[in-house]
């Protein structure tokens, strides 16, 4: 490829018709519509039929056959078998040597955070592109310390939406309050805030740009190459470098936070990252921790939608194309849960009434159920013996829980939860 060549454009629509070609697809089955409650492919919220594939791929079993019976066997075959198919089948295949990123403080101020004295740094993350200059990739950082702490301090990194420059607030709409910053530096914690567009774009435009591009060279995508959610979770560790060199924080003790499509973005990133220490996702999902064979809300073909299939690795679209469908999965949003344990992973959702439906809250809860064996092998936690607990009820004894909170699609109302558990799990006193 040479160099200077510019990366080529195709809309979203046509890299996706191109991915289809590429496999060999004619045509995807269609999505649900969350929208319009008289149309004839609305979205499913009855229960009652809500399940029709009961039956969850195995979780510990071995692809011989073999029941895992303690942490080794899960760590030395299980679990990597498990990364194997997500990456194959579902997130794509992140370049074995990605390029280097250089971080730079761009400004720096004393603010007062919650009463709590802090030092805020914008960062800017610049990726080497000396092998294809014709992308440039700048990652957007913000880090809030707090400024009088005696020694390094757990952190807590967040995938953070930006709003457009020319965005304006719907009436009414107020930021929630208090923010996650000002509730994490009340904990004495830091709080950096990862922009994951400016590593990858939100949309299938974008994927012959960003890392993804980069490493590309302005080319499409394989197959099996990463989409954006690995994308995303590939900037998030590369925060946890930067980290690891600095006095200020505790790099035993990092989690990573988001919500909905980032919510996603948290899981594969404690998936494919086993430093973060704990994670916090919330109301994340179809392709996050939402059961693909339940038919409840948004479904398997909304992702593989031109507007979505960049969140994925190309292959996943044959899932979404006749003959195969969810339960051809190999794998489910279970799998991708487990991969957190033995770490303290809090799994939330808001409430369907309340604007989460299209997230399935209870297919939530029943992936995290189904994937708390990979925290008992180590005796590190549980959820057995409960159904779907409702509202404000955190369920789940040790590292892996559960918690619906009383509003819609939002991480706000379950922060103050989430920082008592990682306080918990993490010993911080
Ligand atoms: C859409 C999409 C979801 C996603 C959500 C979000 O609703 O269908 O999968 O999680 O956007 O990120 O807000």
């Amino acid at each position: 490829m040479a160099q200077n060549e510019a990366p080529v454009e195709l809309t979203a629509e046509e890299d996706h018709r191109r991915m289809l070609d590429l496999l060999g697809l004619e045509a995807l089955r269609p999505g649900r519509n969350g929208m319009d409650p008289e149309a004839e492919n609305y979205a499913n919220y009855d229960e009652a039929t809500s399940n029709p594939y009961p039956d969850l791929p195995p979780l510990m079993i071995t692809e011989n056959g073999e029941p895992v019976t303690g942490p080794q066997m899960w760590e030395e075959t299980r679990r990597p078998e498990l990364v194997g198919i997500f990456s194959e089948e579902i997130y794509g295949h992140a370049p074995a040597v990605t390029p280097s990123v250089t971080w730079e403080v761009v400004a720096e101020r004393e603010e007062t955070v919650a009463g709590v004295p802090a030092i805020v740094r914008d960062y800017v993350g610049r990726v080497d592109n000396s092998a294809y200059p014709a992308i440039e990739v700048n990652i957007d950082m913000t880090l809030t310390l707090p400024a009088e702490a005696e020694g390094p301090v757990p952190a807590i990194v967040s995938f953070i939406f930006r709003f457009p420059a020319n965005w304006e607030a719907p009436a009414g709409w107020e930021p929630p309050s208090p923010s996650a910053t000002e509730r994490i530096l009340s904990r004495g914690w830091a709080h950096a805030e990862l922009v994951p567009t400016t590593v990858q774009a939100d949309n299938g435009a974008g994927l012959t740009k960003g890392i993804i591009g980069l490493v590309n060279k302005g080319q499409p995508r394989d197959a099996d190459d990463w989409g954006a959610l690995r994308a995303w979770a590939w900037g998030a560790s590369r925060v946890l470098d930067e980290f690891e060199g600095m006095k200020e924080i505790d790099e035993t003790r990092v989690a990573i936070e988001g919500l909905s499509r980032y919510g996603k973005a948290a899981l594969v990133t404690m998936a494919y990252d086993e430093r973060f220490a704990a994670g916090f996702s919330g109301s994340s999902g179809e392709a996050g921790a939402s059961l693909y064979r339940r038919d409840n809300g948004e479904v398997l073909e909304n992702v593989a939608s031109s507007g979505e299939y960049h969140w994925m690795g190309g292959n996943f679209l044959k899932y979404a194309a006749d003959p195969l469908g969810w339960d051809d999965l190999p794998i489910d949003a279970h799998s991708l849960i487990a991969l957190s344990a033995p770490r303290p992973l809090f799994v939330g959702t808001g409430k369907s009434e309340e604007g989460d439906a299209w997230v399935d809250p209870v297919g939530i809860f029943m992936a995290t159920k189904a994937a708390s064996p990979a925290w008992e092998l180590y005796g590190a936690g549980s959820i057995h013996d409960v159904d779907f607990p409702g509202e404000k009820v955190e369920v789940g004894e040790g590292a892996i829980v559960f918690r619906q909170q009383e509003g819609g699609h939002s991480n706000h109302l379950n922060w103050e939860s989430f920082l008592d558990f990682a306080k918990r799990e993490w010993a911080d006193e």
